[in-house]
């Protein structure tokens, strides 16, 4: 049987350090660290993410500022509210909830936010820098993902990591972040050929696909270490529940290690937006 690793004791952990730290922001700095959460629309799981995300910084004492627009607000509309907080230098992370409604294009909204101010580590210039390994603001999921690895495997070096999903959010930063640290990697996707072949290679699998227990647990090498990046809402039994990208119960019989959803990589993701916050926070006032 695997070892299930606790993303969510992780994530109090390193919150616990982040807490201490902030402690001494304010009363050495009279610094406290500031995020602007902008949520467009009405999207369920997006309302989920972003009050969790909130009582998180409550927790820790970083201050959250929360704007929450129409679904029928007009890119122009979203980039001046993101041009307000890019010059008010008492806001030190913006983030906006993805997806944002159709009207509004993506890229043009995650471009216009300060790239010092970029928590989700989604701007052009932090994806160059991770691409040539002068990391800035990391990605949250790729990053907490990463360091459950290391506490789990320690020296990646030379190890086969298979990412399965290629998204800008994950799977792109994961595949980085693992050649960064020496592993071999593969980039599969919905268009790769034999992929259960492939995934039986990886010494570390991780899934991003978005598709509820789409990994099967036999496409996993015996020993393998398992990041399951999914959170998918699904129907069954007449009971509405969470289940990740990974059949869990069958991987669970054949990998080395393994984390659940929920209680995986979920919580890790809003512990490493609260270590962005802080670190542009201090990068803002020269203090790194
Ligand atoms: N939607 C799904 N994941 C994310 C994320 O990490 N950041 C933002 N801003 N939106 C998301």
């Amino acid at each position: 049987m695997a070892t299930i690793i606790d993303g969510k004791a992780f994530a109090n952990t390193l919150c616990e350090k982040l807490a201490q730290e902030i402690k001494q922001l304010q009363t050495e700095h009279s610094l406290t660290p500031c995020i602007a959460v902008v949520l467009v629309g009405e999207d369920p799981a997006s309302q989920v993410y972003v009050r969790n995300k909130v009582k998180r910084c409550e927790e820790l004492g970083i201050e959250s500022r929360e704007y929450r627009l129409s679904n029928a607000t007009s890119q122009t509309e979203l980039l001046e509210l993101i041009n307000d907080l890019n010059n008010d230098a008492s806001v030190n992370g913006i983030l906006v909830q993805l997806p944002v409604p159709e009207q509004i294009d993506d890229a043009a909204v995650i471009n216009a936010i300060s790239s010092a101010k970029d928590v989700d580590g989604f701007h052009i210039e932090n994806v160059g820098a991770l691409s040539i390994g002068e990391n800035q603001l990391v990605p949250c999921t790729p990053l907490g993902s990463l360091m459950m690895l290391q506490d789990q495997l320690g020296d990646l070096s030379g190890m086969h990591a298979v990412v399965v999903g290629r998204s800008n959010i994950v799977g792109k930063p994961m595949a980085n972040l693992l050649l960064q640290n020496n592993c071999t990697v593969t980039i599969a996707h919905s268009k790769t050929r034999n992929l259960d072949e492939v995934c039986r290679q990886a010494d570390i699998l991780v899934a991003a696909v978005g598709r509820p227990r789409f990994i099967q647990g036999d496409w996993v090498k015996p020993g393998a270490t398992v990041i399951d990046v999914g959170i998918n809402r699904i129907e069954e039994a007449g009971k509405s529940r969470l289940v990740g990208d990974v059949d869990f119960a069958a991987a669970e019989e054949r990998a080395g290690a393994i984390t659940p959803v929920p209680g995986g990589v979920g919580p890790m993701t809003i512990a490493c937006l609260m270590h962005n916050t802080v670190r542009a926070a201090k990068q803002q006032h020269g203090l790194m």
